[in-house]
C-alpha cells in the first residue's frame, strides 16, 4: 500500500483539527507520509494532483452542510468536475446528535461531492457526536484499524 495520505480538514471552530490529530496518530502505523490540507483553501484540482489516498475530516453546519469555509471547494468541485478517479476516500464526520436528521449530514455531502470526480470511498464512515464536545478516542481508534484494513483490500484487489 502507498504510504502517503493527504488529510482534508474542513472545520468552523477547530474540533475537526483536533479531531484530525487524534486520527492522524492513529494512521501512522500505516502511512509514514501525512499531510493536512484545509479545506478552506484547498484548490479542487489539488485535490487531483496528492497520493492516491485520502481522508476527510469534516464538522456539520447549517442543515447537514458543510462548514462556511468548505464552500468554495464544494463548489468548485462541483461545477469543474475535477477528475479524481485516482483516488480513494474515507470519512470522518463530525456532528451534533441533537440536530437529529441532520446529524453528520457533511458525510453524506462529501461522499457525493468527491464521487462527481469518480473518487471512490472506502468505508466504514465515522460519525462523531459532538455534543459534549467529548472525543470518543476508543471509537476513533477502532474506526482507524476499520479503515486500514478496508484500504489493503481495495489495494489488493486492484
Ligand atoms: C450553527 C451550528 C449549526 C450546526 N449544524 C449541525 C447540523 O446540521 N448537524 C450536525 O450534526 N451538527 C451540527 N452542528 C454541530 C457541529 O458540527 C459540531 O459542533 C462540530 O463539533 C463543530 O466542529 P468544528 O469545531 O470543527 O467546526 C452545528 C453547530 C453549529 C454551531
Amino acid at each position: 500500500m502507498q504510504r502517503r495520505l493527504s488529510v482534508l480538514v474542513a472545520s468552523s471552530n477547530g474540533m475537526a483539527w483536533r479531531i484530525c490529530g487524534f486520527a492522524c496518530e492513529f494512521l501512522r502505523t500505516e502511512f509514514a507520509d501525512i499531510e493536512m490540507l484545509d479545506a478552506g483553501s484547498t484548490p479542487a484540482t489539488a485535490l487531483a494532483q496528492r497520493g492516491r489516498f485520502l481522508l476527510v475530516v469534516s464538522s456539520t453546519f447549517g442543515r447537514g452542510e458543510l462548514p462556511r469555509a468548505a464552500q468554495p471547494l464544494q463548489a468548485s468541485l462541483r461545477e469543474r468536475r475535477v477528475d479524481l478517479s485516482g483516488i480513494v476516500f474515507g470519512v470522518v464526520c463530525l456532528g451534533d446528535r441533537s440536530f437529529r436528521e441532520t446529524f453528520c449530514g457533511a458525510a453524506a455531502r462529501w461522499k457525493e461531492l468527491l464521487g462527481f470526480g469518480g473518487a471512490r470511498f472506502a468505508g466504514p464512515e465515522l460519525k462523531l457526536d459532538m455534543c459534549e464536545r467529548r472525543i470518543e478516542l476508543p471509537r476513533l481508534h477502532a474506526w482507524s484499524r476499520a479503515w486500514l484494513a478496508s484500504l489493503g483490500r481495495t489495494s489488493l484487489a486492484e
